[in-house]
């Protein structure tokens, strides 16, 4: 069957106010762009003419500016899940303007699948080629792909020339039947491929092919800086400590890190490191950091779901396709996220937090308990099933006013039940094996910036010290109130709370 070719603002005019749109991605990385840029066109449009025209998106993760930075402005998103990153989207939830639901990334492709978010009316799928008898190769990323093509009833591709066809193979679709027919997930090594190169879908599906070549919207990240690249030291020295007591097997286990700078410097610090052998990385994005570590050999494979890497980068990965193809595979989130295969592999896991309390729970999403950051992305994924879940942050934030260590979070993403070690550039706090009193004096003695350490143990003294957790909740979020009234919550005075 003949492929349809039409221009973005065609494409854009097949979607309808109300409908819920699925795209491609997972970060920039792979997202669908033109359609959806003309489509805040549309809404603009329509806006102005005094009539509703509003959209769902079901995505990967996040995507970028013409997705969620332009639709948001122009008011054109009503619901949208999960993860975003985007200045403007997180400005319109924190108003009120958009539902936002902010789900764990392994679990997108099946609550669309089980019906929980309504259906999909068109998926928008980025592509680096396409077939007449409807096979999808996808770009940087597998995302909820494979799930929006099958359960969308309209597909329109965009075929990306930005994207290299030499990046075709990358990709390993496979997606889990639903319960009660579900089965193992059959990955038993990070390099293990289970399904196809391509999506295969039926090609009277595909209504249109849009031609484009749109480099992905790359986010930037600022330098690293001293307290990053110290975090990053602590992080290895922990995990060489631990191979060298036994507690993680001589062939090291496969790593998962999140996104940003203090990622990079993790893994800039672990491929320093000779102590630990070459290893490979089970996780949901790999940055520039990781391609130089393949490149050097110090990092043997990569399973990702997104290259959420600079243009650059991505077209070296491209040009060296011969080099990298037997050491990469990209994978749809809920298999690189998946916790069945997390917890076989042993992954360790390697997250950022916004604060953390003297108890170990993680607030990995809301700043002052309240106003949304980012999301909850695959951090809790990896968390709960980890072999070993690593939580870092800096020990304090906005010039000091702000301590990243609490009492009580604001609000919990990863509970004390998951978390196994905090590390800040003040020291790491080893949680395993340890009940909560211990913990909180692990935390504070290791973790806390020297601002805040006597404050901390001062609450402890309001507490009974006895119970299985000692709070004094009348306290707990003290240094929080603090916070909201004099802006410093280094100001905090425990003597109101006796
Ligand atoms: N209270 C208030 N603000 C705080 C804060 C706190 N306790 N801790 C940090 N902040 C602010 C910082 O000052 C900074 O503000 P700015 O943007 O105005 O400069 C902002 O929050 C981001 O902090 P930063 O130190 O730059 O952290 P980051 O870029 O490493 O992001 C998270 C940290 C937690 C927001 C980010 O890692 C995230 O979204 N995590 C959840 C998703 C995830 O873990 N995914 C898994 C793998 S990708």
């Amino acid at each position: 069957m003949a492929l349809n070719y039409i221009s973005a603002a065609e494409a854009a005019g097949l979607i309808k106010h109300g409908d819920n749109i699925g795209l491609s991605g997972f970060t920039p990385a792979g997202t669908a762009k033109a359609v959806t840029a003309e489509l805040a066109k549309i809404a603009e449009a329509e806006h102005a003419k005094g009539n509703p025209f509003q959209v769902g998106i079901f995505t990967g993760a996040s995507t970028g500016e013409s997705c969620d930075g332009i639709l948001s402005r122009v008011k054109a998103i009503r619901y949208r899940a999960p993860y975003t990153t985007n200045n403007d989207f997180r400005k319109a939830v924190n108003n009120g303007e958009i539902a936002y639901n902010d789900i764990h990334l392994s679990q997108m492709a099946q609550e669309v699948r089980y019906g929980f978010m309504g259906k999909v009316d068109i998926a928008i799928i980025e592509a680096c080629e396409v077939t007449e008898d409807g096979k999808i190769y996808l770009t940087a990323a597998g995302g909820i792909s494979p799930t929006l093509c099958r359960l969308a009833p309209k597909i329109v591709v965009e075929l990306n020339a930005a994207h290299s066809k030499s990046g075709m193979g990358l990709h390993d679709v496979y997606e889990p039947l639903d319960p009660p027919y579900r089965r193992e997930i059959p990955i038993y090594k990070p390099s293990d491929r289970i399904g196809t190169p391509y999506i295969q879908v039926d090609p009277k599906k595909i209504v249109g092919v849009v031609e484009t070549n749109w480099p992905d919207e790359a986010r930037h990240f600022s330098e690293a800086d001293p307290i990053t690249e110290m975090i990053g030291q602590k992080v290895a020295d922990f995990l060489v400590a631990d191979l060298k007591r036994g507690i993680i097997p001589s062939t090291f286990l496969p790593l998962q890190s999140g996104v940003g700078n203090i990622a990079n410097a993790v893994l800039g610090a672990l491929g320093r490191d000779t102590t630990i052998p070459p290893f490979e990385m089970y996780t949901e994005v790999i940055q520039n950091a990781v391609i130089g570590l393949i490149r050097d050999g110090r990092i043997k494979f990569g399973s990702t779901c997104s290259l959420t890497v600079t243009n650059d980068c991505l077209q070296e990965v491209y040009d060296n396709m011969d080099f990298f193809r037997d050491k990469l595979v990209l994978r749809p989130s809920e298999i690189s996220n998946n916790p069945e295969v997390v917890r076989r592999l042993g992954v360790i896991a390697m997250n950022t937090a916004i604060e953390a309390d003297i108890y170990g729970n993680v607030n990995s999403t809301h700043i002052g308990g309240t106003k949304m950051m980012n999301g909850i992305g695959g951090s809790g994924d990896f968390t709960r099933n980890a072999y070993i879940s690593i939580f870092t942050c800096p020990s304090e934030a906005k010039e000091g006013k702000i301590s990243a260590i609490v009492p009580m979070v604001s609000h919990a993403d990863h509970s004390e039940h998951s978390v196994n070690v905090i590390i800040t550039e003040q020291g790491i706090a080893d949680l395993r094996g340890k009940g909560p009193k211990e913990r909180a004096q692990a935390i504070i003695e290791n973790c806390a910036h020297p601002d805040y350490k006597n404050l901390l143990w001062d609450y402890l003294k309001l507490t009974d010290g006895k119970s299985q957790t000692p709070q004094a909740l009348q306290a707990a979020f003290g240094m929080h109130v603090e916070l909201a009234k004099s802006g410093d919550m280094r100001n905090t005075n425990w003597g109101q709370y006796k």
